[in-house]
């Protein structure tokens, strides 16, 4: 599994249920890499998506503690056990977590990479991805170059987890 990601330099990604920060580029890149694919998403984050809807073209896997929960073209999961058995069999590198703050923080140690979108907004965050810079297993391995759309600069990083978890 892979976790994608767009921060502000204090790791926020997000206020009121919603980005902070939306850079075109970037949401291309995150089509792009997870069309036909698999994201993983928490309840919240799903809700936050043009009308509650599921992404098309990929399959989306929601995480909810909610026995009832419905949602049309979703997979939904209670629990890693669940999540473990919706994704058997897949390629690793074709599912991503694509937050929010809480299932970033639940399947971090379980990706084998992270790819970080680092913008420059100082924009105050309610939700925040966790600060790799501070985990000794987390390690910097590409850095590009600095872009700029609009008023915002933004930098797409990798970063590689040195060990991660088998879910
Ligand atoms: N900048 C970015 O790249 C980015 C990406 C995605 C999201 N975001 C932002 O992140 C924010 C949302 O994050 P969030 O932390 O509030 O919510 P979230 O992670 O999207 O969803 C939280 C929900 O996930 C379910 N959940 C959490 N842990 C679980 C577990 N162990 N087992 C089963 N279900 C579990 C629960 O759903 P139930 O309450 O239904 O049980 C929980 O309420 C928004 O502001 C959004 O815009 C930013």
């Amino acid at each position: 599994m892979q976790a994608i990601v767009n921060v502000t330099p204090q790791w926020g990604i997000g206020k009121d249920n919603d980005l902070i920060v939306r850079i075109r580029t970037d949401m291309r890149r995150f089509r792009m890499l997870t069309t036909g694919n698999t994201i993983i998403v928490g309840r919240r984050t799903l809700e936050s998506f043009p009308n509650g809807e599921p992404l098309p073209n990929r399959t989306n896997i929601v995480l909810t503690r909610d026995p009832a929960f419905q949602a049309k073209n979703v997979i939904s999961c209670s629990d890693l056990i669940a999540l473990r058995n919706a994704i058997m069999g897949l390629d690793s590198d074709s599912v991503y977590v694509c937050g929010g703050e809480q299932t970033y923080r639940l399947l971090l140690p379980y990706c084998s990479k992270a790819l970080v979108t680092l913008n420059d907004s100082d924009i105050k965050a309610d939700r925040f991805f966790p600060n790799l810079n501070l985990m000794p297993n987390w390690i910097l391995t590409e850095v590009g170059e600095k872009q700029y759309e609009n008023q915002t600069a933004f930098r797409f990083l990798t970063y590689i987890n040195t060990d991660p978890l088998e879910l």
